[in-house]
């Protein structure tokens, strides 16, 4: 385990397990559509390169940044698009895979955003929410897990943009980012 972490929250082979029974709900519910897949970067990486490896129906992927935390462990509410969708996603189904829902302050803002290009439907998959910190009223479609309010990283959520390659989900110690 990370000197900075406190705990091993997920382990791989969990976590392999809670993005299987993610993909097998979207294989079901899209079974014989065409998909469009959009990663918001960084943060949801990993879970996008291992759901997108799950999944049967057919998938387009496609990539969007934004920002709106920085350095700081608050989302600030102010949102910015840093890296737009390349895919023309008119008359597409569309689904936004995120690492973590916390306030909704991004994931409302991209959903917004990507709903108003005549998409066929504008869904979400997180891989891990926290409904305790929502500050805006989204939920997500699909979710893999929900958390306490535990700072956590690993498997593409960072701190600093750090420890975002560790392969397991952990708790960071308070010291780190206090
Ligand atoms: C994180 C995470 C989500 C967002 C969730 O991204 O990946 O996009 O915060 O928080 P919210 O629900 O409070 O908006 P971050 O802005 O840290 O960027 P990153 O993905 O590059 O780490």
């Amino acid at each position: 385990m990370h000197k900075d972490l406190e705990k091993i929250l997920y382990t791989e082979k969990e976590i392999e397990e809670i993005v299987s029974r993610v993909a097998e709900r979207i294989n079901k519910d899209y079974e014989g559509q065409h998909l469009v897949l959009v990663c918001v970067l960084k943060g949801s990486v990993m879970f996008f390169a291992d759901l997108a490896r799950k999944l049967t129906v057919d998938c387009r992927l496609d990539f969007i940044a934004a920002s709106s935390y920085g350095k700081s462990t608050q989302s600030s509410g102010n949102v910015k698009i840093t890296k737009d969708i390349t895919a023309d996603i008119s008359g597409k189904h569309v689904l936004i895979v995120e690492d973590i829902l916390d306030t909704g302050n991004t994931l409302s803002y991209i959903k917004e955003y990507l709903s108003g290009f005549s998409a066929l439907s504008v869904k979400l998959c997180a891989l891990f929410d926290k409904p305790d910190r929502r500050k805006k009223p989204i939920t997500a479609d699909y979710s893999g897990e929900t958390i306490d309010d535990l700072f956590i990283v690993g498997y593409g959520l960072d701190y600093d943009e750090q420890y975002r390659n560790l392969p397991y989900v952990g708790v960071l110690k308070p010291e780190i980012y206090q």
